[in-house]
């Protein structure tokens, strides 16, 4: 009932603010900036005066469009966009883009690590269902390549620098049933067609985004690292992300019930700028709010530690000596 109200709260009554902080002369990317939520955020960004914004796409035709628009709409100068290649349901593809990252760039100030779908149907991409592959695995793969990359930003340049995940309201209602395994089972079971329970996998996506962003927080301070970690929640906003699901009553729910991208990405923006407060927080239209269901207590703090054991694993095997980071 209190999510019910919650989300009539957010959905009608409460409308994240513009954006206002200054972006001027950052670098930023962007996954996911071809389309949604982060091609929104691509358009705010160049409004704030960012210098450079990587939209980071799968589709490049698709990212060339999106950067068309945005040129387009805001009259930056051609060169302030750039569509780079990243496909997250490719670890060779997102060590190739962090390759790329940490040689062509002089400087990364923020990076909205946005990209991500939601499925019910049940696809392997690398060693994963795909769900799992891309916004889980792939991101925090992602995530780790591109800390040093901050980490150097935020000390040449005296400044604090932003990861930034977007995460889902939707992490409360997750029942993550394929939790309740021996230890070290916990992927492998999410693995398991005849195990995995598709209606609760893009949830249970957004509850593992929030266990990886708190321990990732708490083992990489901003007082060591000057990297600002957090997780944002933009609502329920019309893009594509329910491609899979449409029908008649989909379109109409999203029709009446969903905020514009445009509305949603200003809480994307502002996670990429608020202060250190927000480190390892929950960030939902732009708010710092304490995180519910199954990260609470003493059974959300063993999930969160289980997790973050085998993914580390799992990114270990990846690329060896990924995880430690000085
Ligand atoms: N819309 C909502 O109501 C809502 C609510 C809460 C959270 N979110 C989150 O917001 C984020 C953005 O979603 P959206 O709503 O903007 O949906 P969207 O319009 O479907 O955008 C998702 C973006 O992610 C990209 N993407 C998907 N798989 C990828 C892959 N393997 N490699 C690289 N890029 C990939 C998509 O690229 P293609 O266009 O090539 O597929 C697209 O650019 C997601 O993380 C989603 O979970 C959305």
């Amino acid at each position: 009932m209190v999510l019910l109200f919650d989300f009539i709260y957010r959905q009608f009554i409460h409308k994240p603010p513009p954006p206002t902080a200054s972006f001027k002369g950052k670098t930023v990317i962007v996954t996911g900036g071809s389309g949604g939520l982060g091609l929104e955020a691509c358009r705010w960004m160049i409004r704030l005066g960012a210098s450079k914004v990587i939209i980071a796409c799968r589709n490049i035709a698709k990212g060339e469009a999106a950067a068309e628009e945005v040129q387009a709409t805001t009259s930056c100068s051609p060169d302030a966009l750039q569509v780079w290649e990243l496909d997250l349901s490719s670890y060779a593809s997102v060590q190739s883009f962090a390759k790329r990252v940490t040689t062509e760039l002089s400087r990364v100030d923020a990076v909205l690590a946005n990209a991500g779908i939601g499925t019910r149907k049940f696809r392997m991409t690398e060693d994963n269902e795909e769900t799992i592959t891309t916004n889980v695995v792939s991101m925090t793969l992602l995530a780790f390549l591109l800390h040093p990359k901050l980490r150097e930003t935020a000390t040449k340049y005296n400044t604090q620098t932003h990861l930034t995940v977007t995460c889902s309201e939707l992490y409360e209602v997750a029942t993550f049933k394929e939790s309740n395994v021996p230890d070290g089972q916990i992927f492998a079971t999410l693995n398991d067609k005849s195990k995995a329970v598709m209606s609760d996998r893009y949830n249970v996506s957004k509850l593992l985004e929030l266990y990886i962003i708190k321990e990732f927080a708490a083992r990489f301070p901003v007082s060591s690292s000057g990297v600002i970690v957090n997780a944002v929640a933009p609502g329920f906003c019309n893009s594509e992300l329910h491609r899979e699901y449409s029908g008649v009553l989909v379109d109409f729910l999203v029709r009446i019930l969903a905020r514009r991208t445009e509305v949603g990405a200003r809480t994307l923006v502002y996670g990429a700028s608020v202060g250190e407060e927000s480190h390892g927080q929950y960030v939902p239209d732009c708010k710092i709010k304490e995180t519910k269901g199954l990260t609470k207590g003493k059974e959300g703090a063993e999930l969160q530690h289980r997790v973050w054991v085998e993914l580390k694993q799992k990114l270990e095997a990846i690329q060896p000596g990924v995880t430690t980071l000085s």
